[in-house]
């Protein structure tokens, strides 16, 4: 496969792109690094093979393909050396849907749902949105990563309201990427007081080297049996606007049950463009995943180098995910002021720390899956801002 150009500049104003969206990052040149999705143009056979279903011109109701699902379970096979027999995937509309209605299924209104901030603020509107009680167990950040905190697990898990935990594996946004220890870990606290895992892998591809990405449900029979994995290529090959989920459920009384609330919503109308870009990413777009995680490595390269330069802003390194988690908290600034700082002074528009619990005060989730050119700016901008403080 010949190179592809990241550095290319694509203007995403020529599409309603909700990252670059004046109700998002207001008006004026900024750093649109909010929204996580990348501004790469997806892969050249995932376009291709859009054009090729655009040009039958014919778009009435589909069924789907017979090679989409095995497509999936050879992606999962390949890449992550995990096993998954066709029977256990249900399709889901998108991995928001499939984790909301994991709650209300497998948990009653007021019920304890365990999640581990920082992490992706959509938990906690769609908790609440359900009514379900959250219950964090928030991660400990040590010598610059975090890690989970098994001994509070362990007592929250054991209240007989929390039925369930929202994993995040790989994490957004503090870009871990779960340890196989880890997860059995978790499992087993989650398996003795039946809380059931619903795990959250939409970051699964997006994984640097050495680590490697483990899916939950892939530890063992008695891990896969208490979970539910909501898994898209979504991220991967930034095809979210053209992209639907799923889900994978060994257990059969919970798929069963799954397949059931599927019904009773209708949520299994099929989108062709979703199910044909897909399709076209597991099976013919792996050489570009690679040559994005290349990419993506060396602009987290750049940060951690011109950090050094910018005192009082720290990264925490990340393992995946094009997501960086930074630490702004030795320049002193208080939440309203870190916002201001950021947007005004740096004319950065990223994710505010806090959004993703409290624990988030003083960081700040910024994408980096953007040209180098753009993030090189965007990095003297607040190296100035910086030096403007301390000046
Ligand atoms: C961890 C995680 N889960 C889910 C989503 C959203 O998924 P979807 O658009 O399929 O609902 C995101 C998007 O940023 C995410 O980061």
């Amino acid at each position: 496969m010949s190179p592809v150009n990241f550095d290319e500049q694509i203007n995403r104003r020529e599409v309603p792109s909700l990252k670059v969206h004046p109700r998002i990052i207001g008006e004026g040149d900024v750093f649109a690094a909010g929204v996580a999705d990348m501004d790469f143009r997806a892969p050249a056979a995932v376009i291709e093979a859009l054009q090729r279903r655009l040009n039958h011109g014919v778009f009435g109701y589909e069924t789907v393909d017979d090679g989409l699902m095995p497509s999936l379970i050879n992606w999962l096979d390949r890449r992550h050396d995990w096993n998954v027999e066709q029977r256990s995937i249900l399709r889901a509309p998108n991995i928001l849907n499939a984790l909301a209605i994991a709650a209300s299924l497998f948990t009653e209104p007021g019920d304890g749902v365990l999640v581990q901030p920082p992490v992706f603020f959509d938990f906690f509107d769609l908790l609440k949105e359900n009514h379900r009680t959250i219950i964090s167990n928030p991660l400990i950040l040590e010598g610059g990563r975090y890690h989970m905190d098994f001994d509070d697990l362990e007592k929250k898990a054991a209240d007989p309201h929390c039925k369930m935990i929202y994993l995040c594996n790989p994490h957004n946004p503090v870009g871990r990427v779960w340890s196989a220890e880890e997860l059995k870990q978790l499992g087993d606290i989650c398996g003795e007081h039946k809380v059931l895992v619903v795990s959250d892998e939409m970051h699964s591809d997006l994984v640097f080297k050495p680590h490697r990405y483990v899916p939950f449900a892939s530890l063992g029979s008695n891990y896969a049996q208490n979970s539910i994995t909501c898994i898209s290529p979504a991220k991967s090959f930034n095809i979210a606007a053209c992209c639907s989920a799923f889900t994978i459920i060994e257990n059969e009384t919970l798929r069963t049950a799954f397949q059931v609330e599927n019904s009773r919503l209708t949520v299994n109308k099929n989108n062709a463009f979703a199910n044909v870009a897909m399709q076209a990413a597991y099976e013919q777009a792996e050489p570009w995943l690679g040559q994005v995680l290349i990419y993506l490595q060396a602009n987290v390269d750049l940060v951690a180098e011109r950090l050094q330069d910018i005192p009082g802003v720290e990264l925490i390194k990340p393992e995946g995910t094009f997501l960086l988690w930074l630490d702004f908290r030795q320049l002193d600034l208080s939440t309203d002021q870190l916002t201001d700082f950021l947007k005004i002074k740096a004319g950065w528009a990223v994710s505010r720390g806090y959004a993703f619990g409290e624990q988030g005060r003083g960081f700040a989730r910024v994408n980096i899956a953007c040209t180098r050119a753009k993030l090189e700016t965007a990095l003297g901008r607040l190296e100035m801002a910086v030096s403007g403080l301390n000046s």
